[in-house]
């Protein structure tokens, strides 16, 4: 193996130490930093991550709020519900676990989180705001990206990116925050011809599209940081990433593992823009 490892749980943990500190001085202060997660339906993933978010919230001393909703709940409901956390005053931070069922309108509801709550950083005043690089709250994963960028040393400017994945959640703004970093960036889909002509060129790759060894040797350059955003499970129920990562490994210069990688570091940012949210309410 040649590829330097970026530990995403290292990193986490040493961010989140110093979010502890921030959130027990503002709590000093009468105002612990307060996020409200809403679930609905049993989607087994989903009460996977809510469940992790929410720990870390406790672990930092934050006021944590869990509300499960059954998946028959109606969307007048669901936005009922978002307007009485935009209301509370010991909410900083309003999360939707996405997927919704079918018969909720997602940006609907995401539109009624209130702006300033929204730390995920789906609402279109905030994807505008990063968008026009605007101070803004960047969506969690992306932010992680760019976090563990820092962290080994690598500097998007003038390098040029590749983001496999076009997603709102993932590929749209990590590509506006590679962008503003200085990096040439090329968003690559599904229907992308000649995927692994694009992803050769590649100083920085981050694969963002939910297929289990998709990115392989062949389609790396030599010495490439290569950013697994997947999260998926193999044919033995095995959390794997996009990344083939024995394989490419051998081929990058920095490789992020699953887990491990990026998703410890979502949670972070989660944690960081609700920090963010409760510190300019003060
Ligand atoms: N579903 C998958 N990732 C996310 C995320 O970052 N935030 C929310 N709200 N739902 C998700």
């Amino acid at each position: 193996m040649t590829a330097q490892i970026i530990d995403g749980a290292a990193l986490a943990r040493s961010l989140r130490t110093g979010f502890k500190q921030r959130a027990e001085s503002l709590a000093a202060r009468g105002h612990r930093p307060g996020l409200a997660v809403i679930i609905v339906g049993e989607n087994p993933a989903s009460k996977v991550y809510v469940r992790n978010k929410l720990k870390a919230c406790e672990e930092a001393g934050f006021h944590s709020l869990l509300i499960e909703r059954p998946a028959g709940i109606s969307q007048t409901d669901l936005l009922t519900l978002l307007a009485g956390l935009n209301a509370d005053d010991a909410i900083h931070g309003v999360l939707v676990q996405l997927p919704l069922p079918a018969h909720i309108d997602a940006h609907r509801v995401i539109e009624a989180i209130d702006p300033a709550k929204d730390v995920d950083g789906f609402h279109v005043a905030n994807a505008g705001a990063l968008m026009t690089g605007l101070p803004a709250f960047p969506p969690c994963t992306p932010a992680g990206v760019m976090e563990m960028l820092k962290s080994a040393g690598i500097s998007p400017e003038g390098r040029h990116a590749v983001v496999m994945g076009r997603s709102n959640i993932v590929g749209k703004p990590m590509a506006m925050l590679l962008l503003q970093a200085g990096a040439t960036v090329t968003i690559c889909h599904s229907k992308t011809v000649d995927l692994g002509a694009i992803t050769r060129q590649a100083d920085i790759l981050v694969a963002a599209v939910g297929r289990t060894k998709l990115v392989t040797p062949n389609m790396v350059k030599r010495g490439a940081c290569v950013i697994d955003v997947g999260m998926n499970r193999d044919a033995n129920g095995k959390l794997c990433g996009d990344v083939d990562f024995a394989g490419v490994a051998d081929v990058a210069g920095w490789i992020t593992p699953v887990p491990g990688g990026v998703g410890p570091m979502t949670i972070a940012m989660l944690l960081s823009n609700t920090l963010k949210s409760a510190e300019s309410h003060v």
